[in-house]
């Protein structure tokens, strides 16, 4: 599992600008970087309590209980019984849970990082969705997420002070698009075949994101890909034995339509991604392979620990295969959670459990999950990962 000392040498030696110091990881002496803090964008998978604080989201599901029952024992706004991915990265580099940018106000509370995501957040703005008849679910996209981002890094101070924070910090950039193709679009009995069409665009806006905070400093930037949406118990039951759904791929169970466009999304992203490392030589652009993680899950839950059926939901209502029905989401009156969540992979049959998403932080974690495709070079696809961040999550 250890990377060859020569080539964690060598990305130690690339992060040397990043890493605000480089200590023993205890691992026979060997060098790492290391991270001070975490900045993270995107929607409701890496949201900590931004949505709380909007008029249109605030008394949503993950205000109220169950969520929030496994690890916070209160809800917080995650949408999750417990922690997020986010959450699990920063405990796996030891850094400060970022402010959600919504409860922040001064620069104290942003000099340990923070998080941009809110749950429904698209990546493309208002006026793409409304000049095709749509509405999205929240008033944010990626747009608001940079404007906030550049607000947060007035109130850090000089441009000096800026980049001295931001070059020793740790840069989500996603999960982002699964609203603009299924909340905005999917939802509102677009087909696939339109949606798809969103697909550049949306790719576009990501590395406009990027693009952002390497201008602004950053020297290492994840970016977690699409999920496999056709995984997801809301769209499985959602599309259940309707005309056109398509067809189940054998092995998971899973909507392969949908899934080809999420593979489809992850295409491009990867495409964009390759410009990106090429024009920015001194960043590491880590692409985070959220849509193998995630199939890992569906496909072997037995491995992962996960004993029941990897595409039903642990709360809300429904039953059957799934167990989902929009009219009987998670915390709804007559609605009940699982007794374990940690044996699911779905908490409310669009968001994972607690436990599905340690072992996508894992993933993230994992070089092997993160590496990209053959073409994209190795040392600028990576990031200085160590054992001793997956076992600090128990990973390993
Ligand atoms: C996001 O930006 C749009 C366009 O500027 C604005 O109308 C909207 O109110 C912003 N959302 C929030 C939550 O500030
Ligand atoms: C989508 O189409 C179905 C069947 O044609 C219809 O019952 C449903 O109301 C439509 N939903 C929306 C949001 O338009």
């Amino acid at each position: 599992m250890a990377p060859l000392p020569r080539l964690l040498l060598a990305v130690a030696l690339l992060h040397a600008a990043a890493a605000s110091a480089a200590t023993d990881d205890g691992e026979g002496g060997r060098r790492r970087a290391r991270y001070d803090r975490v900045f993270s964008f995107g929607d409701s998978l890496t949201d900590t309590g931004n949505a709380l604080h909007l008029s249109s989201t605030g008394a949503g599901p993950a205000s109220r209980p169950p969520y929030g029952e496994t690890f916070f024992r209160r809800p917080t706004g995650r949408a999750s019984d417990g922690r997020l991915v986010v959450d699990f990265i920063v405990e796996a580099l030891g850094v400060p849970h970022p402010t959600p940018y919504l409860a922040g106000k001064a620069a104290a509370d942003f000099r340990r990082g923070a998080n941009f995501a809110v749950g429904g957040a698209t990546a493309l703005d208002l006026h793409f969705f409304e000049s095709r008849g749509l509405t999205p679910f929240v008033p944010v996209s990626l747009d608001n997420q940079t404007s906030w981002f550049k607000n947060v890094l007035h109130l850090l101070g000089s441009v000096e002070e800026q980049r001295k924070i931001t070059s020793t910090s740790l840069f989500l950039v996603g999960e982002i698009g699964v609203n603009d193709y299924f909340v905005s679009a999917l939802g509102r009995n677009r087909t696939v075949g339109e949606v798809k069409t969103f697909v550049p665009r949306v790719v576009a806006a990501v590395g406009s994101v990027i693009t952002d905070v390497i201008a602004a400093g950053a020297r290492t930037v994840v970016v977690p890909g699409m999920i496999p949406l056709g995984c997801e118990p809301q769209l499985l039951a959602h599309y259940k034995g309707g005309a056109g759904t398509g067809e189940y791929d054998p092995e998971s169970g899973c909507l392969t339509r949908l899934n080809d466009l999420a593979e489809l999304h992850n295409r491009e992203l990867r495409r964009m991604l390759s410009g990106l490392r090429r024009a920015h030589p001194g960043t590491a652009v880590v692409y985070a392979d959220l849509y193998r993680a995630v199939t890992d899950l569906v496909v072997s839950p037995a491995k992962y620990g996960f004993r029941s059926r990897p595409l039903a939901a642990c709360c809300g209502g429904g039953g059957g295969a799934y167990n989902f029905n929009d009219a009987a989401f998670c915390g709804a009156a007559g609605t009940a959670a699982c007794a374990d969540p940690s044996e699911y992979v779905s908490w409310d049959g669009v968001h994972f459990t607690e436990a599905a998403n340690r072992r996508i932080a894992c993933a993230v974690l994992e070089g092997s999950h993160s590496h990209g495709a053959a073409d994209e070079p190795a040392l600028s696809n990576s990031w200085a990962t160590t054992e001793a961040w997956r076992r600090r999550i128990g990973c390993v």
